[in-house]
């Protein structure tokens, strides 16, 4: 057993994060069933970083420790290279018992969860998040998905992982725009469920920039903490969930509209979360001070406050073309999460028009 860990509590499918700094350790790795196999799913990055330690550490548990490294970025998050994981799997002979392990950011969390429930009709998966994004967000709550050209994460599963390790330490390799990327799913955590949380954040942004280690475990563990409540209330997302979505609707048009990769996930959730706030304003449920106070805090956090332009010829259109394929939408009705009161968010429509207005205010 590990001393600083989260539990995630959702009955036969519970499972805990492991929070942890230094070198990977088999201590950490517990509470799931050995077996003859591990598959561990990495990217071009990531392996020459982090794949010898961690196989290191799990080799008393498995008698075959195999890897695939797929190719690096959100461009690769699709079917083909989803693929790879299953002709990894296939010829090196796995069944139904091997344990595949994640190891790297959400693309890679996301793929390999998404490939662990369907291999063999669902495998077991652990995911050893190795961005602040994965860290704070992607590895806790079993969302796992491929983008398709129309829409983000528009093929998956929910499918939970049965151990989550974060290893701190794995942060001081990342980039510093990708460190930046991070903090945005951190900050949505304040406006939507614990103001008390944004009030920390104001007075520690800076030592989360410098990547001060203890300033990082805890903005990590609290995003979890609010994220393990929240996936213990609606782990299927039929409503409280959604409202870890602040920022998304706007963001994932951001990312699709520029084509995948060129904004970052945590880059679009920024803007996505000033032109969700500005709309939350235009409806009356939060003040311009509240609006001005969230996007300080994002822009200190070195991330984007406008959005990008994504049709020279009718970016609104565009936008709101983009965001009727979100997985919110309802009857082609696009539901966006409001902030209904700092602290607390809601999921309701709006009126096309009034989005147009946000959009042109708030995009470069
Ligand atoms: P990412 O996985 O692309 O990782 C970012 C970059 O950092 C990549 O180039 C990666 O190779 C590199 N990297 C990873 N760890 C590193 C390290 N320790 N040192 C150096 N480089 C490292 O991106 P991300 O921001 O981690 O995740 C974004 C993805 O997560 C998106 O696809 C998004 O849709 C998904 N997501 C999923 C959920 C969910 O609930 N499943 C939630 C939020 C985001
Ligand atoms: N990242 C949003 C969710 O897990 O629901």
């Amino acid at each position: 057993m590990h001393k600083n860990k989260l539990n995630i509590p959702l009955g036969d499918r519970s499972y805990d994060v492991v929070f942890t700094d230094g070198c990977f350790s088999g201590a950490d790795f517990y509470g799931f069933l050995s077996s003859d196999a591990a598959l561990i799913v990495t990217n071009d990055v990531v392996e020459p970083l982090y794949l010898n330690d961690l196989k290191a550490s799990i080799s008393g548990k498995f008698k075959n420790i195999y890897s695939v490294i797929l190719k690096d970025g959100e461009f690769y998050k699709n079917w083909e290279n989803l693929n790879l994981i299953f002709d990894a799997l296939l010829s090196s002979g796995c069944d139904r018992r091997t344990v595949l392990f994640a190891l790297g950011g959400g693309v890679i969390g996301d793929m390999t969860g998404f490939a662990a429930a369907c291999y063999m009709r669902g495998v077991p998966f652990v995911q050893v998040p190795t961005t602040l994004l994965a860290q704070v967000d992607s590895s806790v709550g079993g969302k796992t998905a491929i983008n398709h050209p129309r829409g983000k994460n528009m093929i998956g599963a929910f499918y939970q992982p049965q151990l989550v390790v974060c290893n701190v330490s794995t942060l001081d390799t990342l980039p510093a725009r990708e460190l930046r990327a991070g903090l945005a799913e951190v900050i949505k955590y304040g406006p939507i469920s614990d103001m008390e949380f944004m009030v920390w954040l104001e007075a520690n942004m800076e030592a989360l920039l410098m990547r001060d280690r203890t300033a990082l475990l805890h903005a990590i563990r609290r995003s979890c903490e609010i994220k393990a409540h929240v996936v213990g209330v609606d782990e299927r997302e039929s409503g409280l969930r959604a409202i870890l979505n602040f920022g998304h609707t706007f963001g994932h048009a951001i990312e699709a509209g520029m084509g995948y990769g060129v904004w970052l996930h945590g880059e679009g959730v920024a803007a996505g979360m000033v032109m969700a706030a500005e709309l939350s304003r235009r409806l009356g449920m939060v003040d311009e001070a509240f609006v001005q106070r969230l996007k300080s805090l994002i822009e200190r956090a070195g991330l984007p406050v406008r959005g990008p332009v994504v049709d020279a010829s009718d970016n609104a259109g565009r936008y709101l073309e983009l965001m009727r394929i979100d997985k919110k939408s309802e009857a082609g009705e696009i539901r966006f999460v409001l902030i209904d009161g700092p602290g607390k968010a809601v999921v309701r429509g709006a009126p096309d028009a009034l989005v147009r207005e946000v959009i042109d205010a708030c995009c470069a």
